[in-house]
């Protein structure tokens, strides 16, 4: 697993991403009915995402390689009164996991991977996830000023996502992605992904 660096980024402090609370994206598709079954959010850092799914009574597991985030999001979850469920794992090797999900959120995972990593995330997350599932993708997008470290283009998700490799891209729409460093958030995609 590659947790150390990011284990670090959660020692002194939040981390530029831990916003605490869920992103609005996903507090706007949870209310939409978008999550449904059993749910995976791949990198869950500090479970705000997570634990607000969790909370409207859908069985949720958040996955990190960071220790710190995972235990932080366990004390949420305990003082909160949610039933979650967080573990450690690695997102390039989720079939470990030995479970299947109906809908898997990436949220602010996938940009982080480089280009020549993503076809190996792509397969690990097409292990875990239901024929007919759902995978939602909240990256930085390329699309307007003020972008976040590792802006997407939409090619990129079409790239990582098609149907040689089980994927059909559903949607691609602009968003926002809420930071500690930018006041109104940083453009974002928010791509729907249908596994087959
Ligand atoms: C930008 S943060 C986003 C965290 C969370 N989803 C959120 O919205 O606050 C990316 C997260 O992915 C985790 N991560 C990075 N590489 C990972 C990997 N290979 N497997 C699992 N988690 C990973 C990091 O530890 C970090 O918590």
């Amino acid at each position: 697993m590659t947790g150390l660096p990011w284990d670090a980024s959660y020692h002194d402090g939040p981390a530029p991403w831990d916003i605490g609370r869920p992103q609005p994206a996903i507090v706007r598709l949870a209310s939409e009915g978008g999550f449904a079954g059993s749910v995976l959010d791949a990198g869950c850092g500090t479970g705000e995402n997570t634990l607000h799914v969790a909370s409207l009574g859908l069985s949720v597991l958040g996955v990190d390689v960071a220790e710190t985030a995972l235990a932080i999001a366990q004390k949420k979850a305990e003082d909160r009164g949610i039933e979650v469920e967080f573990t450690a794992a690695d997102a390039f090797q989720l079939k470990r996991l030995g479970r299947m999900f109906q809908t898997v959120l990436d949220c602010g995972l996938f940009h982080t991977f480089d280009g020549d990593e993503r076809p190996r995330y792509v397969a690990s997350l097409a292990s875990v996830t239901e024929h007919d599932g759902t995978l939602y993708v909240l990256c930085f997008s390329d699309d307007g000023p003020n972008s976040g470290p590792h802006p997407i283009t939409q090619e990129e998700l079409r790239a990582a996502f098609n149907p040689s490799n089980g994927w059909n891209v559903a949607a691609i729409e602009p968003d926002r992605i809420q930071t500690r460093y930018h006041d109104h958030g940083a453009p974002g995609w928010f791509a729907t992904i249908k596994r087959f």
